[in-house]
């Protein structure tokens, strides 16, 4: 603990050692947990788990409870354990899709970043950390190589999107190819890389209680450059990042350029988690004076103008246009007329989210789950935001999660709309992959946030869902169709995230001690400071 304290950086945010000081069910869990819920589903107060597991071949999915081992269980940890990638012998990260069937292989025989976050956390679940450590420690390296497309070179900070070791079997040598974004289809910045590199770096901390790896000056430097690249100052007037088009999990052109939801609150959990970790060392204290600030001006922004309910739209509905001063009301000139029908089709009354973007003139008024879920999870969302967040997934079941866990964003784009969106991009039609498919990786986010808010129930809905189809179709991919009924067109089969998420998912639902490692506390010096205050009944 000592060591704890001297050099680490102990913040009101995240207090890694209070975690190490007592058992794994941490304050986050006893806040927000509700205990009823667990026990009307015959579900135990979970037992304790230690840091370290013996018997690394066998998932340590119990049933200790009422639930019984899914036969799932154990066929999705074969199949996990087939998609490891060794280094020289380590293994260093999971494959995107083990899946002998498909013609194409394209980059699905790549370590995502992305996609090795479930993978990850599984591992951190069943007391395997090395792998990931192995993982947060390669990618570090290959953060410091040189990074170029075409002439430009790119920012010392930019994290892989994703890499593949080549083993040559005749010198005995492994090389590690690292893809930028100079390889991907579109030459698309993988932004999210670095923000889930410093969350995994977290939660592999939060996990293990080994504070040592994130205070190399490998991670410390690592970190430093990602913040460097985020927190730099530029022509912006709003605290949110700016991104280009397919930057995040949605890789492709979907209209997602801007201030995405996804960016923005994987932007926030990160640089919450980067303040827990940071040295209070000269370099580290000044990074966390810029993170301070912008935490307070992100959050003011998101939960102000990103947030929707029924009260807000009719506020919106009724906007006056063309206001100039700081009295505006409708700071960025959104023209009411550009709310598209759905939106007061399927509003609510009870319940609300954050919508896709926010810019001038223009809100993307699209769900999109894995944005709204790291907002809870990140306590980007007020408690009462949160709370409402799941509210919406209840009254809208058939359009946000439907016949397979879960909907990427809702609704799809169509007809004239999707070209101009897309650019004709035959992969996102209306309904399939980005464009409104379902993605079973989305299930281990929604089941975080469920046991975070006090809603296990939905979480134990989306599962049996999954189980009644996931393993017999071949894990894949993703799902198309209004309510993700059909295999997705072109879906991969054994693709690795929807595994993972899947056990992820299990393993969290049975010990929801494990949720502390990839969940912040609501941070107090944050006050909530939505204007309108958020209505239940209108
Ligand atoms: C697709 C997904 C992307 C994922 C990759 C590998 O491109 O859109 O999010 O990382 O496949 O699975």
């Amino acid at each position: 603990m000592e060591a704890v304290n001297s050099s680490s950086s102990i913040s009101e945010l995240d207090d890694i050692s209070r975690l190490l000081d007592r058992p794994r069910l941490n304050i986050e869990r006893k806040r927000s947990f509700d205990e009823r819920s667990f026990s009307e589903m015959g579900i135990f107060e979970p037992v304790n788990s230690p840091g370290g597991r013996s018997g690394l071949e066998t998932p340590v999915s119990s049933d200790r409870n009422s639930f019984e081992p899914h036969p799932m269980v154990a066929e999705a940890w074969d199949a996990l354990r087939r998609s490891l990638v060794y280094f020289r012998g380590q293994p260093v990260g999971t494959i995107a899709a083990y899946d002998h069937a498909s013609e194409e292989v394209l980059n699905y025989d790549q370590v995502f970043v992305r996609d090795f976050v479930p993978s990850a956390l599984a591992f951190l679940m069943n007391g395997e950390p090395d792998i990931v450590k192995n993982f947060l420690l390669k990618t570090i390296q290959i953060q410091g190589r040189e990074k170029k497309i075409d002439r430009f070179k790119l920012g010392e900070g930019a994290m892989p999107a994703s890499f593949k070791i080549l083993h040559d079997p005749i010198k005995k040598t492994d090389t590690v190819i690292a893809d930028f974004g100079e390889s991907a289809i579109g030459r698309v910045a993988p932004v999210d890389s670095g923000f889930w590199w410093i969350i995994l770096l977290r939660a592999y901390t939060k996990s293990t209680g080994d504070t040592s790896l994130a205070e190399t000056h490998e991670c410390q430097k690592g970190m430093r450059l990602i913040l460097s690249l985020c927190l730099s100052e530029g022509f912006d007037t709003f605290p949110t990042l700016l991104c280009a088009d397919g930057c995040s999990m949605v890789d492709r052109r979907m209209g997602v350029y801007g201030y995405p939801i996804e960016i923005q609150a994987l932007f926030f959990m990160a640089l919450r988690s980067a303040m827990s970790m940071l040295k209070h060392d000269t370099e580290g204290k000044e990074f966390m004076e810029r993170i301070v600030k912008r935490l307070h001006a992100l959050s003011f922004h998101m939960r102000s103008y990103f947030w929707l309910d029924f009260q807000q739209l009719n506020d919106i509905y009724r906007y006056k246009t063309e206001e100039y001063s700081h009295t505006a009301v409708n700071k960025f000139n959104v023209i009411p007329d550009s709310i598209p029908e759905w939106v007061f089709d399927s509003m609510p009354l009870r319940g609300g989210y954050f919508i896709g973007n926010v810019s001038p003139a223009r809100m993307d008024f699209r769900w999109f789950a894995l944005g709204n879920c790291v907002a809870i999870l990140g306590s980007l969302a007020t408690p009462e935001q949160s709370a409402a967040i799941m509210d919406l997934i209840e009254e809208r079941w058939e359009e946000l999660v439907g016949e397979m866990p879960v909907k990427i964003c809702h609704p799809a784009i169509e007809s004239h709309e999707w070209r101009i969106v897309t650019g004709c991009d035959p992969k996102n039609t209306r309904w399939s992959y980005h464009n409104g498919g379902s993605w079973p990786v989305l299930l281990w986010l929604l089941t975080a946030a469920c046991i975070k808010t006090g809603r296990p129930q939905i979480a134990k809905r989306a599962i049996d869902l999954t189980e009644a189809r996931l393993l017999k179709d071949g894990w894949p991919e993703y799902y198309d169709g209004k309510s993700g009924r059909f295999i997705g067109k072109q879906a991969r089969k054994f693709q690795t995230w929807s595994i993972a998420g899947y056990l992820v998912a299990k393993m969290l639902l049975e010990d929801p001690s494990h949720l502390g490692m990839i969940s912040l506390e609501e941070d107090k010096q944050i006050k909530p400071v939505i204007k309108r205050s958020y209505s239940w009944t209108c």
